[in-house]
């Protein structure tokens, strides 16, 4: 469908008027598209003004056009344009990360964790997260918004536990979805924290009314961005094997 200039092949499930768009010539050079990635950044401060519903629905679309593994329409996003409901759910999120603090101080829930969980999983939570954690980043007695700083708007991708391909497919949306923000002139942060409150404490997945069979992925808080970055920063240079 997408090479018919007559559109006379039709495919099932696919239909013109709702799949296929027509293309534009490219619109950008190599440089172009580079300087589009450098200038997208982690935003984590945001000024308080709610986004229109209007943006997030672009940031939607413009995910349909992200590549996927596995051709289900499992993955399923939340759509959580409200700070009130963001908060309500904050304490009970900054408790279960307090809580894990506590397991991985412990020896024997540390042992229990390492052979429950997969290494990479332990990896995180001991090598990335536990610093913060000892820190007390995640705790909003402090009167700080660390999880999800303040943000007016989070998306939750989340699917079946048994779906296929859907952890990989997720990130993939949403890193579509947080460059589809920047392009909106919004800022963006992927967000790892509020998916494993999700899935492990009933009352987070409650609040944001992610069905019991579904496992939480990834998130992205979005909002209009307090600061804007003059330069851009090239991450460690990735290791290359050239065979
Ligand atoms: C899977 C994943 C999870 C992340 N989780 C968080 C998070 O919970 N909190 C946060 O502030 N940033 C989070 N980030 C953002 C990274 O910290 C950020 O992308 C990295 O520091 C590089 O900075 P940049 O996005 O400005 O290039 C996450 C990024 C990824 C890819």
């Amino acid at each position: 469908m997408a090479v018919c200039d007559s559109r006379a092949i039709r495919i099932e499930g696919l239909s013109y008027a709702e799949n296929i768009v027509d293309l534009q010539p490219d619109s950008f050079t190599n440089e172009q598209f580079n300087n589009f990635l450098a200038s997208r950044r982690s935003v984590r401060n945001f000024k308080n003004q709610a986004i229109p519903d209007e943006f997030i629905r672009q940031i939607i679309e413009s995910v349909r056009y992200a590549p996927y593994g596995s051709d289900s329409d499992e993955i399923e996003l939340t759509v959580v344009n409200n700070r009130a409901k963001i908060e309500e759910a904050l304490p009970y999120i900054s408790t279960f990360y307090s809580n894990v603090k506590g397991m991985l101080q412990s020896p024997f829930m540390r042992f229990m964790m390492k052979r429950k969980l997969a290494a990479e999983q332990f990896n995180t939570l001991d090598i990335h997260l536990m610093p913060r954690l000892l820190m007390n980043h995640y705790d909003i007695s402090k009167g700080q918004d660390n999880i999800t700083r303040n943000a007016p708007a989070l998306l939750i991708f989340h699917a079946p536990k048994s779906a296929p391909e859907h952890s990989e497919d997720a990130l993939i949306f949403i890193t579509y979805a947080a460059l589809a923000a920047h392009a909106l002139g919004l800022g963006a942060t992927i967000n790892g924290l509020v998916g494993p409150a999700i899935n492990k404490d009933a009352k987070v997945r409650e609040i944001f009314q992610v069905p019991t069979h579904h496992e939480a992925i990834i998130s992205l808080i979005i909002g209009y961005p307090k600061i804007h970055f003059k330069q851009g920063i090239k991450h460690l240079a990735k290791k290359t094997n050239w065979l």
